[in-house]
């Protein structure tokens, strides 16, 4: 059985006011048997006070991107072992808005990937194909060459501490939802392409769906028996819809 996973991209929103409210109602509205573990990612600047907010609670603390690098002169960067200062336990890698925005590459995930995991963060490992890239056919390659590029820097066994997250990118932000039956074929193939080098790290590893999750939309995608949670961004922001969107969880 894997536990759920439901994790909220916070993006550049917020502020500590905002924060605030928004981690009190959360706290408020948690049932005390959380279904699923739950995280959320604020910006870097909100990181160290969230987490304080957060103390003691099922909540954890999560950043949205990470430097390749230890240290070091990287201006404007932030390093995976400040991220586990701060009380980080989770990490953001190879979001869409990074790869496309701010050009980063499958060899830069992939090394920010080991970055994270040298500093013992677990690293939310996304993917997922443009709409042009589906229509031509070509979502699981993409998938899988994405996939790819971290196993193969980083070894199979890696994903023993890591979280997948499917992210179709034309669902992301856009209000258009991947159907249920469009997220599992993915992450089948993805489980599959894992299980081919180890069944029982692919067994176990836990694969969310990411774009345009709602607390309305949220159960019958969770439904799936590859879906393992979501990566929320949006719906995030809003205390009773991520509420919901955790409770809707369901393990399989
Ligand atoms: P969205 O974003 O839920 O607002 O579509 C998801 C994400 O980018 O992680």
């Amino acid at each position: 059985m894997r536990r759920p996973f439901v994790a909220g991209n916070w993006k550049m929103h917020g502020s500590r006011a905002e924060n605030a409210q928004l981690v009190d109602a959360l706290l408020q509205g948690l049932p005390a048997q959380a279904p699923a573990d739950i995280a959320v990612c604020p910006p870097f600047p909100y990181l160290w006070e969230t987490g304080k907010l957060l103390k003691s609670s099922i909540i954890e603390l999560g950043a949205q991107s990470v430097c390749a690098e230890a240290m070091g002169a990287f201006t404007g960067e932030v390093s995976a072992g400040m991220l586990r200062d701060v009380g980080c336990k989770y990490v953001i890698v190879g979001h869409s808005e990074r790869r496309a925005i701010y050009r980063e590459d499958d060899a830069l995930v992939a090394r920010k990937f080991l970055a994270a995991q040298s500093q013992s963060l677990v690293p939310i490992l996304c993917v997922g194909e443009t709409l042009e890239e589906r229509e031509q056919g070509n979502t699981t390659s993409v998938v899988s060459r994405q996939l790819n590029a971290v196993l193969d820097v980083a070894g199979v066994g890696a994903l023993a501490n890591a979280v997948i997250a499917y992210e179709p990118v034309w669902a992301i932000g856009t209000g258009k939802t991947a159907t249920p039956e469009q997220a599992q074929e993915v992450h089948a193939h993805i489980r599959a392409a894992v299980a081919q080098q180890d069944a029982k790290i692919a067994a176990g590893l836990r694969i969310l769906y990411g774009g345009s999750v709602k607390a309305a939309n949220a159960r019958e995608i969770f439904a799936m028996p590859d879906v393992d949670g979501g990566l929320i961004g949006g719906a995030s922001l809003k205390a009773d819809e991520f509420l919901k969107i955790c409770a809707a969880a369901q393990a399989h």
